[in-house]
């Protein structure tokens, strides 16, 4: 069996269910990841968990040590990882609550240290395809067998964060072809497949992205939505 890994993002600080096996603390040459990474399962299976943003929520995506969370990853042995990624919705099928499967990215962050390459070692990785198609149809197969309704593809535009967009800003993604919004899924992505991790992202809608709803988005509204989103994603974890 392959190995894997869940990272659990805004909405999914811990992973509750599954019981927990053990806790594994690690350390990287980069420093320390997010969280413990938390072995859970249920006697016959059992998969890593990591918290993004730390158990308590208190890393923001920007200062999330991203690279370490890879390394320690891939140091447990992890094969697959599947990052679960709160966003907002910027084309329509991308409603509130809605869980998707994107396959493909844009970078809009910056200043993140993105890459285990940094010299002396030089390499330059392939990116045409940024998540692991296998993991891909393993998750929607996942989704259909638990009566999950999850959009098969999209584009995952990664902005830099912590404030919101500007409604210019997401009327400039969508021109660009992007179907959702976040802010953590790059580098992670790409990190992952320095490292030849099989990557491929959950994504659950939090709210329409800015400038595509009636007035201001809440902290309260996306709360709220990724409540159901997110219940969805633990039955696809969980049939996975
Ligand atoms: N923009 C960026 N990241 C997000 C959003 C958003 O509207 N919602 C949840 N994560």
């Amino acid at each position: 069996m392959e190995r894997l890994a869940v990272i659990g993002g805004t909405g999914l600080e811990q992973m509750e269910g599954l019981k927990q096996i053990e806790r594994h603390t690690l350390e990287t040459p980069f420093g320390s990841p997010s969280s413990d990474l938390i072995e859970m399962g249920d006697g016959q299976r059992s998969i890593l968990f990591l918290s993004r943003h730390g158990e308590d929520h208190a890393i923001p995506p920007h200062k999330v040590n991203y690279r370490a969370n890879i390394w320690a990853l891939k140091e447990m042995g992890v094969k697959q990882v599947v990052a679960v990624a709160a966003i907002g919705g910027i084309t329509k099928a991308m409603l509130p609550g809605q869980v998707s499967i994107p396959n493909q990215i844009i970078d809009y962050t910056w200043g993140r240290e993105h890459t285990f390459f940094d010299g002396p070692q030089v390499e330059h990785i392939d990116f045409s395809w940024p998540y692991c198609e296998a993991l891909r149809t393993q998750l929607l197969q996942a989704a259909s067998a638990t009566g999950v309704n999850a959009v098969d593809g999209g584009t995952y535009g990664a902005t830099q964060g912590p404030r919101l967009e500007s409604a210019a800003e997401i009327s400039r993604m969508e021109q660009d072809g992007c179907d959702i919004v976040g802010m953590t899924g790059m580098p992670e992505a790409g990190l992952a497949r320095e490292l030849e991790l099989c990557y491929a992202c959950c994504a659950v809608s939090a709210n329409w992205a800015a400038g595509k709803s009636e007035g201001e988005i809440t902290m309260e509204e996306i709360t709220e939505n990724l409540k159901s989103g997110m219940a969805q994603v633990k039955e696809i974890i969980n049939a996975l």
